[in-house]
């Protein structure tokens, strides 16, 4: 459920015509709906905890929205937050997150990044692969520490709705097989700068069926019996994110309930572990849209109808990049027999796509449409390619909005630059 719905005949966030905010801030605009964050990520929480799950960490995977007002937002609300750099941690810190309820993932954490996480006291980095143990060991080490340490590992399970997205496939990049970390376990228990704390794994994004997510489950569950039968203690077990969100041409991902339940089964009778999880977009997409205006309707006379919007694809990513369907909607519809469009936005390379041959309501010159689910890995994929400025944010709550990113100048743009002196 979210809360962009038509009212009075005009699509509204919450309580705010989108057509308010695009007078007030101009297109193209993100526009996030508190309610539909809190909603998401409590729905989830509720179920776990109504599965029987005790005290279970519910880290808002930042990547998906990093506006800090977001994460604040979900902070709020109770959600930790999963990380991937020095600058989420960041964004993380500044929005209010303890660093107690922050995990570090990634694959490649610079010296830098490990010792600022460290430093910030953070509750978990998540390990990748043998030589990033060795590195943390190093940095805490060198600290005087022990990092607090999970194993990150690769189940060897297909999951993803893209191949660009799916990561829990033994070739992918990600984490080390169940029998190296076994191994990476061990030793990490006997290095002074570290101390293993836990396994996680996250096997992909946009999944929309239970089965790949209980089989790896199920697996990491054996992998904690077996780490605990070697006389290891396992106190936390990170099941990642990954669960879809509705795209409207997709499979119906799974209801939170059928996850936990899921969930609650694979792991009954594990007792002393508390389980994490680091959902981004089930929680982010749903809650936010990207507002355009059509600039033109370019009808060629040989047949194609091209609908020029002033978004592109340095605002929203996603189907340049991974094909994706994003449903598209006129903010206010007009009466009249619906066209088949090829939307585009206007950047010169025809990658800068959004969907060929969508039928939508006639539109013209002006109309407001909406990018539906775009409020995970919209924003936080954006760019200035083309030189275009980056995409301004809005929050709505209730009745009232809020500017969380404003559309910076072309002086902004231009000023972060500088001359090299023999240019001069
Ligand atoms: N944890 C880890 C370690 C991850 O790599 C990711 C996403 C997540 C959690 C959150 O996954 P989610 O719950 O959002 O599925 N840009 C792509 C998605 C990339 C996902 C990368 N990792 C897209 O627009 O579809």
């Amino acid at each position: 459920m979210n809360h962009f719905e038509l009212k009075g005949g005009e699509l509204a966030c919450e309580d705010v015509p989108l057509s308010t905010i695009a007078d007030a801030v101009g297109t193209p605009v993100y526009v996030y709906s508190s309610a539909t964050l809190v909603r998401h990520f409590t729905v989830l929480r509720d179920a776990l905890i109504g599965a029987g799950l005790k005290d279970p960490l519910v880290a808002f995977a930042v990547k998906s929205n990093p506006n800090v007002a977001v994460i604040r937002t979900l902070a709020q609300a109770g959600a930790g937050a999963d990380v991937v750099s020095e600058g989420e941690i960041r964004r993380a810190l500044a929005a209010g997150v303890p660093a107690s309820r922050i995990v570090f993932s990634g694959v490649g954490k610079s010296d830098g990044e490990i010792e600022f996480a460290l430093q910030a006291g953070v509750a978990e980095i998540n390990l990748e692969s043998e030589p990033e143990l060795d590195l943390v060991d190093a940095v805490g080490r060198r600290l005087g520490r022990r990092a607090t340490v999970a194993i990150r590992v690769n189940p060897d399970v297909e999951a993803g709705g893209h191949a660009k997205i799916s990561t829990g496939k033994a070739e992918s990049k990600f984490g080390v097989s169940l029998a190296e970390a076994e191994r990476l376990y061990a030793k990490a228990s006997n290095l002074p700068g570290v101390r293993p704390v836990g396994v996680a794994c996250h096997i992909g994004s946009q999944i929309t069926d239970l089965a790949p997510l209980e089989a790896a489950f199920v697996k990491m569950r054996a992998l904690v019996e077996r780490l605990r039968a070697e006389g290891l203690s396992v106190e936390r077990l990170d099941l990642g994110g990954g669960l879809g969100a509705p795209y409207f041409n997709t499979p119906t991902p799974p209801e939170p309930a059928d996850y936990a339940a899921m969930i609650a089964r694979t792991m009954a009778g594990l007792s002393g572990v508390q389980l994490a999880f680091e959902p981004g977009r089930m929680i982010a997409a749903n809650a936010g849209v990207l507002v355009t205006k059509v600039q033109h309707v370019h009808a060629r006379p040989e047949g194609r109808k091209f609908l020029v919007l002033d978004a592109a694809m340095n605002d929203l990513l996603r189907p340049a990049m991974y094909d994706a369907f994003h449903d598209i909607r006129p903010v206010a519809p007009r009466p009249g027999e619906p066209i088949v469009y090829d939307v585009v936005g206007p950047i010169c390379e025809t990658g800068d796509t959004f969907t060929r041959d969508r039928t939508l309501p006639p539109l013209q010159t002006g109309d407001l449409v909406a990018f539906m689910t775009a409020g995970a890995y919209g924003a936080a994929m954006s760019s200035e390619y083309n030189s275009r400025l980056l995409v301004p944010e809005v929050l709505v709550k209730g009745d009232r909005f809020a500017v969380v990113r404003p559309r910076p100048t072309y002086d902004d743009m231009l000023a972060r630059e500088a001359n090299a002196p023999w240019l001069d």
